[in-house]
């Protein structure tokens, strides 16, 4: 028997940017441990495509995701889930080179908060709700959610949602800093999501992987050697032939032809 699809890839009309659906409708795509090992096969083959340029991760325009699977957690024992690092692999999307979207309406629930917090680019609908509720559970957030909030939000707003579980619009959402963009209401977030892969699909591969790179570098390490790293990529940018072509191509007031090279 065909193993269930947790998780549907397709494709935008140009082929450039790869859209993840999470499909587990019936359980508010509550993400198993099933889903999250399709969604990271899914992950690392767009990313090793030559083709796709940018990756969007979404539910679709009714809901992202309602958290880790309850049901699948509940009777589970510490020794056991120690001893096999239970979600340890959801970080595996951080590993990802290429520029990841994340499409948010509905809920983004505990686990679904935080995959939505992992993703580079969040954008969301003015009626989203995030929040992480993993205390009404008696647990706390297990996939970043107490590390990357606080980085994002600070400390008295990350306390107040792990603390608290209370729930926040997306519009609060992009008021805070965890989404840079909230679509008109009845507007695709998936559609313009992939609108935002294909502005990256236009540009340098190269760059484009640098850009990413600095940045998430920034995060983990002290200024100094932050802006060390962001200098070093910006250098390297200068041995590569996109970097001629971008310049040549603005002196000679045409569009770039870039070859990722
Ligand atoms: C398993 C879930 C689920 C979840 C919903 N469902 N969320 N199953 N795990 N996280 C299932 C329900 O059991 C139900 O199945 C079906 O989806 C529809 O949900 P309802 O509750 O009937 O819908 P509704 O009344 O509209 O309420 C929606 C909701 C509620 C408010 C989102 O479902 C809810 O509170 N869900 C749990 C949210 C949560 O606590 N998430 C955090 C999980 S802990 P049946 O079979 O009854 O139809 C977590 C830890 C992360 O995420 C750690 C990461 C490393």
């Amino acid at each position: 028997t065909q193993a269930e699809q947790l998780v549907l890839p397709s494709r935008s009309s140009t082929g450039k940017v790869a859209i993840l659906t999470l499909n587990r409708p019936k359980a508010l795509n509550a993400l198993s441990s099933p889903l999250f090992a399709q969604l990271n096969q899914e992950l690392e083959k767009a990313d090793s495509d030559d083709e796709v340029r940018a990756i969007v991760v979404t539910g679709g325009e009714k809901v992202f995701a309602a958290g880790a699977d309850i049901k699948e957690m509940k009777d589970k024992e510490f020794s056991e889930v120690y001893k096999a690092d239970f979600l340890g692999d959801w970080s595996n999307i951080t590993k990802i080179r290429k520029p990841i979207i994340g499409a948010v309406a509905g809920y983004a629930l505990g686990g679904g908060c935080e995959l939505a917090l992992m993703t580079d680019i969040l954008i969301c609908t003015p009626n989203a709700t995030f929040s992480q509720p993993e205390i009404t559970l008696g647990i706390i957030p297990g996939g970043g959610g107490t590390q990357r909030l606080a980085g994002l939000i600070g400390k008295a707003r990350a306390m107040d949602l792990v603390l608290t579980g209370r729930r926040i619009s997306g519009t609060e959402a992009a008021q805070w800093g965890i989404a840079s963009r909230v679509v008109e209401e009845g507007e695709s977030v998936v559609e313009a999501a992939v609108k935002v892969g294909e502005t990256i699909a236009g540009f340098g591969r190269i760059a484009v992987q640098a850009g990413k790179e600095a940045v998430n570098a920034g995060l983990e390490l002290p200024l100094e050697q932050g802006l060390k790293a962001e200098r070093r990529l910006f250098q390297q940018l200068f041995a590569t032939q996109d970097q001629k072509e971008g310049m040549a191509a603005f002196a000679e007031k045409r569009k770039a032809a870039w070859t990722d090279k």
